[in-house]
């Protein structure tokens, strides 16, 4: 979507404000249908933050991109500097570095023995495979990936509020497509992050996300999250929409005729704007 097109959403837009000028702990959760334009005021928001020299983070899951709480919390460190956050690569590097292996082999190992090869060229014969190997690595026990989990986000935590008193600014985390969380990502994103917001343990921090479903949370958070679903737009907006798209002429009786045929979600106001801009006959200059 190009910003110069994006109409309506007022509300939102400052409903965000507020929130950026806020002292308070905030979070903002829209959601909406797919192509009711979440990810466009998402945009819209992130042009706004940049534009008043705001830090941000923006976290998009994708099927091929499904973060979980440690990609999350990397993707902060990455977004913000990774010099900000040096307890935290500490705990990372100590939780997750590699297992060594030591390979003992017993008895005799024979190859080849009594083969031979024709016609062979070097490299032919590239790997020995290993069958039945007896590796026994030890599960690593539901408490101990627990206590990992605490470990390594009490170190994030520490790390980023330490971050966010020497910006003295607000730094807008933007989480979008939600939806396509896991369980789990879930289960910290509201347990750990924005509830740690909501006490007031990450002042200036300032969370937007996004997602198709209301989601679901304790009463705990009525102060602290503002809730917007998103809907249709008005015939005013859509004579907006079709006049940043050149069409200047017969704007209100087009718009009623969209509307009518088509509704006014923004996915389907645009793909009709698409499909009449390419019909039209074009105006000589
Ligand atoms: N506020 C808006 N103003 C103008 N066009 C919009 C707006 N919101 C959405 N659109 C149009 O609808 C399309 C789909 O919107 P998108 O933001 O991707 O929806 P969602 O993320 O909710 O699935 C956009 O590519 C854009 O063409
Ligand atoms: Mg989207």
């Amino acid at each position: 979507m190009k910003l110069e097109n994006f109409v309506d959403r007022t509300g939102e837009m400052r409903r965000f404000e507020e929130m950026l000028s806020r002292d308070a702990p905030s979070v903002m959760v829209v959601w909406g249908d797919s192509g009711m334009g979440k990810t466009s005021l998402l945009a819209k928001m992130v042009h706004r933050v940049s534009a008043q020299g705001l830090k941000k983070i923006e976290i998009v899951w994708t099927d091929t991109r499904n973060y979980d709480f440690l990609g999350i919390m990397r993707k902060c460190r990455d977004d913000l500097g990774a010099a900000h956050f040096e307890a935290f690569t500490r705990e990372t590097n100590r939780a997750t570095s590699a297992v060594e292996f030591h390979v003992k082999v017993e008895g005799d190992i024979h190859m080849f023995n009594g083969a031979s090869i024709r016609n062979s060229q070097i490299g032919d014969v590239t790997a020995i495979a290993i069958r039945d190997n007896m590796f026994n690595l030890p599960a690593e026990s539901q408490s101990r990936a627990s206590e990992r989990m605490m470990l390594l986000t009490d170190a994030f935590f520490s790390d980023l509020a330490a971050y966010l008193a020497t910006v003295g600014k607000p730094v807008v985390l933007f989480l979008d497509a939600v939806e396509k969380m896991s369980a789990e990502s879930r289960q910290w994103l509201w347990g750990e992050l924005l509830a740690t917001i909501r006490d007031d343990r990450l002042r200036g921090l300032k969370v937007v996300t996004c997602g198709r479903e209301k989601p679901e949370r304790s009463r705990d958070f009525d102060d602290t999250v503002d809730e917007a679903e998103l809907g249709p737009l008005g015939t005013e907006d859509v004579c907006d929409y079709l006049q940043s798209r050149g069409i200047t002429a017969n704007t209100r009786e087009l718009a009623a005729m969209l509307i009518a045929a088509r509704g006014s979600k923004p996915v389907d106001v645009a793909t009709a704007v698409d499909a009449y801009l390419r019909s039209r006959p074009q105006t000589p200059p």
